[in-house]
């Protein structure tokens, strides 16, 4: 144990180390059972002569707060339970963050699960290969597979390969591993490409309704956040401020809409991008999972100028709990986005690129892929049929073929139906969310978001049982 004590100077040195030892005892810090440091070790760490390490235990135990003194050690011995709870850290002086943190709204705490829990943006933990993924993690643990040194900020080269090579193959996205940066998640990939072109008050686009936690990064570095309305087509181009220096969207799945970007959309903001010379965020975080209808090229496949960044993610495919992302770069940024990455947090953890570069390679995330694609297939399908079934023309389901979420509307009805009836629904055990704090401003649509990637078909089919009898006939 590392254990602390303070000596403030070198009188009554013993009595100094009595009394630390004491005090941590006292408010649980050394919990009882726990081994202190032999005397030897504690005088050797301090500074002190093992006598005085010893009068120190004597007393304690002379006071029964430490027993043992025998080969095994000494122990802590658990202190009577009337003694005050440990203080928190010191609240001290009010310290000022920069100003942006306090304008930022907290993101709202994630509801606690609901028994039929349609929540969204989770896939489902019982598929992931718990299996494989052991066995491939346990051979990289080994000291003749890790090394001491720090590693690429851009990331493990057999995964940065892997990677190139998995995209260019389920998206046609075209990168070599140079162009591929592994990342903590989109949400990384996110803050490194603001860091490295945002200057503050700088304007970003944002679809609206969109994904909060991208509008809220862009926010806390300092930009001008504008939302720009999503339609039938996607991203309302039109609507686009003059000045936006960046744009992110999620063509292939609009977030939380469902919507996939038309082609004509999807030439208009990169005609719109090269004439601004604004830059896009192509966020494809969930294009794995495509159900119908034929893919659309990428916007970083159309784009002929270099000005589009693709950001991808194994949260959907994996977990989102492993922060595995990835992001392309043009070369024109490459060196300042590897530096930011290198600043930000010297690189992502070694192991799990490893494992991931191997699952990939070895063909498993293929296999996973198709396996994890038919499972949410057949759960898209049911709830799409069950919200029909139950709910008739009194939700309007938006379109949509992929991803792991869809959305539906009321047909009638504002804020208060939809923050009834999720309240209701919430009642009586079914966890849906509302459309609304999707939207920056002021929603323009009602209704929910409906994830299916936890839930599994007798789920879905009970879930929407009891959702609609919440709702006792309101939609
Ligand atoms: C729009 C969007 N982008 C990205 C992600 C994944 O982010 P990350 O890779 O940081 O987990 C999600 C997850 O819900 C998402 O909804």
């Amino acid at each position: 144990m590392d254990l602390h004590v303070d000596l403030k100077d070198r009188r009554d040195l013993a009595g100094q180390i009595y009394r630390g030892l004491r005090a941590q005892m006292l408010d649980g810090r050394l919990r009882g059972g726990e081994r202190v440091p032999p005397t030897r070790e504690l005088a050797r760490r301090l500074g002190v002569s093992r006598n005085t390490v010893s009068v120190a235990y004597e007393w304690l135990a002379a006071e029964g707060l430490l027993t043992g003194r025998t080969r095994a050690g000494s122990f802590v011995q658990a202190p009577p339970r009337e003694h005050p709870p440990r203080g928190r850290a010191t609240a001290g002086v009010k310290l000022r963050p920069r100003a942006i943190w306090s304008e930022l709204r907290t993101p709202r705490p994630p509801e606690p699960p609901a028994r039929h829990d349609f929540r969204v943006g989770i896939p489902d933990a019982t598929l992931f290969p718990f299996e494989a993924w052991r066995r491939l993690m346990a051979r990289q643990l080994r000291a003749s597979a890790m090394t001491a040194a720090y590693a690429d900020p851009f990331g493990h080269p057999e995964l940065r390969e892997a990677v190139a090579r998995h995209i260019g193959v389920s998206r046609g996205v075209r990168a070599d591993a140079t162009d591929v940066l592994i990342t903590h998640g989109a949400q990384q990939a996110l803050d490194l490409i603001g860091r490295v072109l945002l200057e503050p008050g700088d304007c970003v686009a944002v679809e609206e309704p969109g994904y909060p936690p991208a509008r809220l990064l862009f926010q806390s570095l300092g930009a001008r956040v504008v939302p720009v309305p999503v339609d039938a087509e996607g991203l309302d181009v039109s609507a686009l401020p003059d000045d936006a220096r960046l744009v992110y969207v999620t063509p292939s799945h609009q977030f939380p809409l469902g919507i996939v970007m038309s082609p004509p959309r999807r030439r208009a903001l990169l005609d719109w991008a090269r004439q601004r010379d604004a830059v896009v965020i192509e966020d494809d975080y969930d294009s794995e999972f495509r159900f119908g209808g034929r893919p659309l090229e990428t916007l970083h496949s159309l784009d002929r100028s270099g000005r589009v960044l693709y950001v991808g993610s194994f949260s959907k495919v994996l977990l989102p709990s492993l922060r595995l992302g990835f992001l392309v770069a043009p070369p024109s940024l490459q060196r300042e986005l590897g530096l930011a990455k290198q600043v930000s947090d010297s690189h992502s953890q070694l192991p799990a690129q490893a494992v991931l570069a191997r699952f990939i390679d070895s063909g498993m995330l293929a296999r996973h892929l198709r396996k994890t694609r038919r499972e949410y297939e057949l759960r898209h399908a049911r709830l799409t049929e069950g919200l029909a079934r139950h709910f008739g023309s009194g939700l309007r389901l938006l379109p949509s073929v992929a991803g792991l979420h869809l959305s539906a509307t009321f047909a009638r009805g504002g804020a208060r139906l939809e923050r009834t009836l999720t309240g209701q629904a919430r009642a009586a055990g079914v966890g849906v969310e509302a459309l609304s704090p999707y939207f920056a401003g002021t929603p323009t649509r009602h209704g929910w978001v409906l994830g299916y990637g936890a839930l599994t078909l007798d789920g879905i089919d009970e879930g929407l049982r009891r959702l609609r009898a919440s709702v006792a006939g309101a939609l």
